[in-house]
Parts: structure tokens; C-alpha cells; sequence
């Protein structure tokens, strides 16, 4: 059974995605305090893991290309490092293209969410690494078997999908979002055409929230007014259709 998905995001009030281009904190409040809300909130879930996105991955992970010679064919199958209790840490990267030095990103272990044709050598130096590594199907855009996987491989009943909006938006699109948290801070970006937290790259006209409705399950207001919106994702009524 695929994990409950969460999807947690700061966002400024007209739901842009990048915190370096919002107004900052009003004088009297607290730029940590607010910033230090995301984490505070995440920790509450008490997720087994969190999922990013290859470009936002991409920023935390610092190990460099190797290019592994003779690096043995092997299938495409599940390979799990020495996970040792720890979070997971998943990066969905089609094309394997972030890379790690390490089987960790922070304390929580790395597990790549690769497409089957990414090369022999990469495999090699996740091994290498000792980081875990499934497929998404041969171009590692399945999606929902991937989510499968994650549940049935590694046993994690919830994780976070924490961005950026092009990794969201596919899970919207492939029903694979349970919740929304949604952290509102006090701040706005502005600029028309500024990546939102929510940016599905499709074809023109798609809705990758058709037959899905939102239901607000609570709202709080946490130190220096930030927002805290959770919103369960339900099928919409047939009548909408
Ligand atoms: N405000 C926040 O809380 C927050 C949170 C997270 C990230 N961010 C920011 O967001 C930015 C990155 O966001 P982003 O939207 O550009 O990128 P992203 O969502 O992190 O990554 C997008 C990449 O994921 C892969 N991908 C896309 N659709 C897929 C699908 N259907 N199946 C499998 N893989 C798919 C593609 O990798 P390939 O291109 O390799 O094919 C795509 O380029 C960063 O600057 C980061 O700092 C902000």
C-alpha cells in the first residue's frame, strides 16, 4: 500500500515557492520565528521521510559525478542500503541526475526515485554511496507505482512531498496527495509568472486537480502570523463532473 502523502509548504499570500523574493518580516517580528515554523510543523506529523523533487534536491545534495568505469549491468530492481531506522530522504530524479557522497541528507537516509534507463554507472555509485535507490517505470514518471513501492520496500506508512512545484504538481496530477499544510507567511512575492508552490507542466487546457475536492480540516495562526491552513483532499462530488 502506497504511504498517506502530505504535502507541506511555506508559501507567501499569493502562494509563490521562493522565500529569497518575499517582503520581509514587519518591524517587531521575528524572521527565525517564522522561518522556523516549517520544520516545528513537519516534525508534528511525525512523517517517516520527506520527497522532493530532482531540481530541489538537486540544491541540498553535494556529492559530485564520479563516472563509475566497468560498472556491472544490473536489473532494475529495489536496492536498499543500510537504512538503520533512520527517515527517508527521497529525491523523485528521473534521469539520475543528483548526486550524493553520501547515503544521507542530514540525519535521514537518501533514496533516489530513478527512471530504468538511467546508466549502469550511476546505479554503481548510488551502491557506492550507499544510497537506496526504485523505479518509477522506464522513465521514471510512474508515479503512483513508485509510491507503491516506497510503502511495500522500505514499510513507511506517511511521508511529506515538500517541492518544489513541479514535483507537486505531478502529484496532484496522479491523485498522490492525501493532505495539504500549508504554512501562509505574512509576505508577498508579486511578480506575475513567479514559480507558485503548485506548478503542474502539462499540456494547455489540463486540470491536474479535476475530480478532486479540498476540505479545510483546521487553521491556526502560529507566532508572527503565520498561517497554518491542513486541507484534506477528497473525490469531488459527482455533480461537479
Ligand atoms: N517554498 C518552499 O517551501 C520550497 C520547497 C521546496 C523547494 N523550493 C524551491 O523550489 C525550486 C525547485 O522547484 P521546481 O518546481 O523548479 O523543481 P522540483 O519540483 O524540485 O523538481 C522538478 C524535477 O522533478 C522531475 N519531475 C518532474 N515531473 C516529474 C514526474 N511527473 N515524474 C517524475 N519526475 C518528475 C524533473 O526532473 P528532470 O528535469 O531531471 O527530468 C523535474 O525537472 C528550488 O529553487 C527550491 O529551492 C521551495
Amino acid at each position: 500500500m502506497r504511504p498517506y502523502i502530505i504535502c507541506h509548504m511555506i508559501t507567501s499570500i499569493d502562494g509563490r515557492l521562493h522565500p529569497s523574493r518575499f517582503t520581509p518580516a514587519a518591524k517587531g517580528v521575528s524572521a527565525k520565528t517564522l522561518s522556523g515554523h516549517y520544520e516545528d510543523v513537519a516534525a508534528r506529523f511525525e512523517a517517516e521521510g520527506w520527497i522532493v523533487g530532482r531540481k530541489t534536491m538537486a540544491e541540498i545534495a553535494k556529492g559530485k559525478e564520479r563516472g563509475i568505469a566497468d560498472a556491472p549491468a544490473v536489473p532494475r530492481e529495489p536496492h536498499v542500503g543500510n537504512r538503520n531506522g533512520r527517515n527517508l530522504a527521497i529525491a523523485i530524479d528521473p534521469s539520475g541526475r543528483v548526486h550524493y557522497g553520501k547515503d544521507s541528507i542530514g540525519e535521514d537516509h537518501a533514496v533516489a526515485v530513478l527512471g530504468e534507463q538511467v546508466s549502469d554507472a550511476y546505479l554503481a555509485e548510488l551502491r557506492e554511496d550507499g544510497v537506496s535507490y526504485i523505479f518509477g517505470g522506464p522513465d521514471g514518471h510512474y508515479l503512483p507505482t513508485a509510491m507503491e513501492q516506497l510503502g511495500s520496500v522500505f514499510g513507511v506508512k506517511k511521508l511529506l512531498l515538500e517541492g518544489g512545484g513541479t514535483i507537486n504538481g505531478a502529484f496532484l496530477r496522479h491523485r498522490l496527495i492525501d493532505e495539504f499544510s500549508t504554512l501562509i507567511s505574512p509576505a508577498v512575492d508579486g511578480v506575475a509568472g513567479s514559480d507558485s508552490i503548485v506548478d503542474y507542466r502539462g499540456l494547455a487546457g489540463e486540470r491536474p486537480s479535476a475530480g478532486q475536492a479540498l476540505r479545510l480540516i483546521s487553521c491556526e495562526t502560529l507566532e508572527g502570523g503565520m498561517v497554518w491552513l491542513r486541507h484534506k483532499v477528497e473525490e469531488a462530488p459527482a455533480e461537479s463532473a
